[in-house]
């Protein structure tokens, strides 16, 4: 148990934090308070806490949490990571479920069971303890780094024309248009083609096109000059000419506004711009390699992107399959991430035993590698001994488990909750039934009516 972790506990009834406050110091945490949301969101931005312990009710009106559930989504807002566990009333678990909608991690019932609650306290300060560990040695291994090559496993059949196509062209200053579903690798083969071209001892400069309000994309990729416009304060260098001599990732480019694409397309076409504000053109010399996971022919056909920008970026496209395609990787990916994470979080793992492999093996994998990498992550943290286990790997939870809680609809919500009540109490009902907060006969209809 992490003993000296920094909790937060809000609460607008004083002897309810008096009670915990005596409970959880003799525990060895380190206690502050909160009366009010207000008070939580300024103690937050204060201070780093490791667990938030937070009631739903406050002043405002006592009983539909309202207030609580707002403080969870701005809580959200300025650090996801941090681990909210909330206390609701006897009987409500609709509350308990929103609030894990909104990103708390688990909720506890009051009057609260002292054991049980220490037990959740204690999971959620080790997880999120863990997951800064973790978050501070890669910070250092990025430092550290000095291999030039990113890593890109494809054993596969189906990824052979990828790397094929990484060999011929990466050497060349073609354009290269990366497609395929969200995860499964764009930048990673970007990163590859940038690093065996005569460009990589230059930068690879990369601009999401995606994450760029319109108002401020043209100054990201031209740069502008100082009065260009009211927040023009000073010059400023845009993308295109930070990778002069080197690589321009464009990620996302089927997000690039209409008005932009003609300026795209000339800087493509003549490797000449003008800084936002400027008449004087600048050359720049620079290899393109776009990336997207949308059909570009179809957004030409919806008059959403230029044909002959599409022409331009697509000299060359390399398409990545999907996981599910290429499931031979499957085993050779896992285990590359088991490795880098058993050794950020100092954990002696051996590897996956033959059921939890089976389990990777047959899984759906809608986020393709990028979700095998959070589902070994995730196990790695929670795994036992020298072997991830196909429970560790919590897979039915990923479909349907808190990771996605935002996706699924209050109905999968419920029947996940009580599932995981039923298998708390070890299957006994009445247990389950009050954990939740419902009579017998209502926790019955539900099994009922969920099939479970
Ligand atoms: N073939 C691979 N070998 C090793 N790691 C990989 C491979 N493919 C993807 N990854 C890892 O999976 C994660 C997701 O990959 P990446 O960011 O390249 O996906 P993407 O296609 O750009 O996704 P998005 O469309 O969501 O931006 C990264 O951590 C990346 O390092
Ligand atoms: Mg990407």
């Amino acid at each position: 148990m992490v003993k000296t972790a920094r909790i937060l506990i809000a609460d607008d009834q004083a002897d309810v934090l008096e009670a915990l406050r005596l409970l959880l110091k003799a525990e060895g945490y380190q206690i502050e308070t909160a009366m009010s949301p207000t008070a939580i969101l300024s103690a937050l931005e204060i201070k780093d806490f490791d667990v938030l312990l937070m009631d739903l009710n406050y002043t405002r009106d006592t009983t539909s949490g309202q207030e609580g559930l707002d403080v969870l989504t701005k809580i959200q807002a300025i650090d996801a990571t941090l681990p909210v566990v909330v206390m609701t009333g006897f009987g409500t678990v609709d509350l308990a479920v929103e609030a894990m909608r909104r990103g708390a991690r688990d909720f506890i019932q009051k009057p609260w069971d002292n054991p049980r609650l220490l037990a959740i306290l204690s999971t959620q300060a080790e997880l999120s303890s863990a997951l800064r560990r973790g978050q501070r040695l890669e910070a250092e291994n990025r430092l550290l780094r000095t291999d030039g090559l990113p890593t890109l496993i494809a054993e596969s059949a189906t990824m052979q024309p990828v790397l094929q196509l990484i060999s011929r062209v990466g050497p060349s200053d073609a354009n290269v248009l990366i497609t395929g579903e969200p995860g499964a690798g764009k930048e990673v083969v970007a990163r590859m083609l940038h690093a065996v071209s005569g460009r990589s001892n230059r930068p690879m400069v990369t601009v999401n096109a995606g994450g760029l309000a319109e108002g401020i994309f043209e100054s990201e990729l031209f740069g502008h000059v100082k009065g260009a416009f009211t927040d023009a304060k000073m010059d400023r260098v845009g993308r295109f000419e930070l990778a002069d001599g080197g690589t321009l990732f464009l990620d996302e480019i089927a997000n690039v506004p209409m008005n932009l694409q003609a300026k795209l397309l000339r800087v493509l076409e003549i490797g000449e711009m003008e800084r936002v504000g400027s008449s004087k053109t600048r050359k720049v010399d620079v290899r393109v390699i776009s990336a997207t996971n949308a059909i570009l022919a179809d957004e030409v056909a919806n008059n959403r992107f230029r044909q002959d920008l599409l022409f331009r970026l697509n000299t060359i496209e390399i398409h990545i399959p999907p996981l599910r395609e290429r499931r031979e990787d499957i085993p050779v990916l896992a285990s590359h991430f088991l490795n880098i994470h058993a050794r950020r979080y100092r954990k002696n793992l051996q590897g996956f035993d033959p059921p939890a492999m089976q389990a990777l093996l047959e899984n759906p994998w809608q986020g393709n590698v990028r979700e095998l990498n959070h589902v070994v992550e995730r196990a790695v943290l929670m795994a036992g001994d020298h072997f991830v286990r196909s429970a560790d790997l919590a897979l039915r939870a990923a479909a349907q488990g808190s990771m996605r809680l935002e996706e699924m609809s209050l109905e999968d919500v419920e029947a996940f909750l009580i599932k995981k009540a039923l298998a708390r109490y070890g299957g006994n009902v009445s247990h389950a039934a009050s954990a939740l907060g419902l009579s017998r006969s209502a926790l019955y209809r539900r099994l009922q009516r969920y099939g479970l």
